[in-house]
């Protein structure tokens, strides 16, 4: 299955970074944890800020960050003192590449991103991130997932296939009403709550233990598009 070659050159070419804020969940979770040396990997890591975050309101004491894009993980690095490994998510050889299991896994808001030549396949590649992110745990350890959602269904179809035709002209952003909001790349793949849940369920070798919501305030341009509701979601997952 063709992993879309848009979105690595997209985030090469743009340096985003998401407020941290949207870790407070997760965060609150890992400080219920009672295991003084917990580990802890970062899969699309992006600049580090997440790491950074992480580092400053946890106890973790150990630190490694995964991205597709060496530019990034020279940020990472420079933020703070974290291993950093160049590789996909999807790559089955991404546990011999990382050579060890951490307690926690981090994959925020890096599913929406694999996308492939249709709404389905994107689904797949991200059941085959969810796989390969357990790979990387300890038995027992907790894969924390971070996704932002948004309904309905069929919009997210629409906004695929209208990002995916708009890319295959152009990899610029196509802003409408501001920067933000864009039509262009990168071509991205939401889920909605009822189908991540279902997608992680139907991985094997693993229970949701958590699953938190913090509904978000539609924009007007949301309401305009045909929005109807948008979460900031996570999902802990233990790895049995
Ligand atoms: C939207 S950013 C999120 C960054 C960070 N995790 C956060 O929550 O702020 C998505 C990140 O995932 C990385 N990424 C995309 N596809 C990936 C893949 N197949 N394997 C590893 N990282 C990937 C991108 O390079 C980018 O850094």
């Amino acid at each position: 299955m063709q992993y879309d070659r848009h979105t690595e050159a997209y985030f090469d070419q743009l340096t985003p970074e998401y407020s941290p804020n949207r870790l407070a969940f997760a965060i609150e979770f890992i400080s219920r944890q009672s295991s003084q040396n917990l580990s802890l990997i970062d899969l699309g890591c992006g600049t580090g800020n997440i790491l950074e975050h992480l580092q400053k309101s946890t106890k973790i004491q150990q630190f490694c960050g995964v991205d597709l894009s060496e530019k990034y993980l020279e940020l990472v690095r420079q933020k703070l003192d974290c291993r950093t490994v160049k590789g996909s998510v999807l790559d089955p050889a991404l546990p011999d590449l990382v050579a060890e299991t951490f307690d926690v896994a981090l994959l925020a808001a890096v599913l929406h991103h694999l996308v492939g030549r249709t709404r389905r396949q994107s689904r797949q590649l991200a059941a085959a991130a969810l796989q390969n992110a357990l790979r990387v745990l300890k038995p027992g350890g907790y894969l924390i997932v971070l996704e932002p959602v948004f309904y309905p269904n069929l919009m997210m179809d629409v906004v695929f296939y209208l990002k995916k035709l708009v890319t295959s002209v152009t990899s610029r952003r196509i802003g409408l009403f501001g920067y933000w909001n864009n039509i262009g790349a990168p071509v991205v793949s939401y889920f909605t709550n009822e189908r991540l849940r279902q997608m992680i369920e139907q991985t094997g070798g693993c229970e949701i233990v958590e699953f938190e919501l913090r509904e978000r305030k539609l924009t007007r341009l949301m309401r305009a598009a045909f929005i109807t509701r948008n979460t900031d979601t996570t999902v802990v997952i233990r790895k049995k």
